[in-house]
């Protein structure tokens, strides 16, 4: 896995932004996988402005997102679907039918996660996917003890991300118990994965995720699997990493080809 250590947020959601602005340039039909919750904030302000300054174009581009709560619909103020209308889909020229957000008020749940993974299948996989990591080592909503193989499913939330969640809620009763997400053997399909953590809180998930075992208990160990996967960490999220000084060492030795 690529680790790069950058002094703040800001410089990591930066370099994200232009990672997948390079991907967009150079395919225009470019499928991306996206995510929500505070992380990924600043790398939607960053793609909303370089689409502000006619720097990228996304009117050809399609996109998943992971996760989506069970019994929220597209006009809860909470849910997945508001959150990407409000954080970036509104701010860009991408159609509404190009974007795609699991739908929490399914009937049928089974029968929607498999049209989900064949809808990106269709799509012809996804070349960037984009995550946040849960404190707990989740991603997607991938929570402990998930399958590695798991393919998008209904996902009982973990005490720990209902406590962590219940920032954005009224009170923690609110948050709802189930959700629909990505499994941890649909994100190892993408062709590129970008891994955003910052803040101290995610220090003890990044240092299991990149430097711990594979296994289970953090889903997001995983990604260790992944032929390609970059994590943009600030130094906060940074600091349980055993191996910081070849991290930075790898970053300051680039050839020349790969900075591009
Ligand atoms: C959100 C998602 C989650 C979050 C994770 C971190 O779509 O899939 O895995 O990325 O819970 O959330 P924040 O960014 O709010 O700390």
């Amino acid at each position: 896995m690529e680790v790069i250590i950058t002094p703040s947020a800001r410089e990591a959601s930066a370099e994200a932004a232009r990672i997948a602005a390079a991907l967009i340039r150079g395919k225009r039909r470019a499928v991306l996988g996206l995510a929500t919750g505070s992380t990924p904030l600043g790398f939607y302000d960053e793609l909303a402005a370089m689409h502000a300054r006619g720097e990228i174009d996304f009117a050809e581009v399609m996109t998943f997102n992971l996760d989506e709560y069970v019994g929220l619909g597209p006009d809860h103020p909470q849910s997945y679907a508001f959150f990407m209308r409000e954080h970036f889909f509104s701010r860009v020229n991408i159609a509404h039918w190009r974007t795609h957000v699991p739908n929490g008020l399914a009937v049928d749940i089974p029968a929607h996660c498999v049209a989900y993974e064949t809808a990106i299948a269709e799509a012809g996989g996804i070349d960037l996917q984009l995550l946040g990591v849960g404190t707990d080592g989740h991603i997607g909503f991938n929570e402990p003890s998930s399958s590695l193989g798991s393919r998008t499913r209904l996902k009982t939330l973990s005490e720990r991300t209902v406590t962590d969640n219940a920032r954005h809620f009224a009170s923690a009763e609110e948050v709802p118990r189930h959700v629909i997400t990505m499994g941890v053997g649909t994100i190892l399909d993408a062709r590129r994965c970008l891994v955003l953590a910052f803040g101290k809180q995610k220090a003890a998930a990044v240092a299991a995720m990149v430097e711990g075992p594979i296994t289970a208990d953090v889903p997001a160990s995983a990604l260790q699997f992944h032929a390609a996967c970059t994590l943009l960490v600030d130094e906060a999220a940074a600091a349980k990493l055993k191996r910081v000084d070849y991290y930075r060492w790898v970053c300051a030795n680039k050839p020349a080809w790969q900075r591009a």
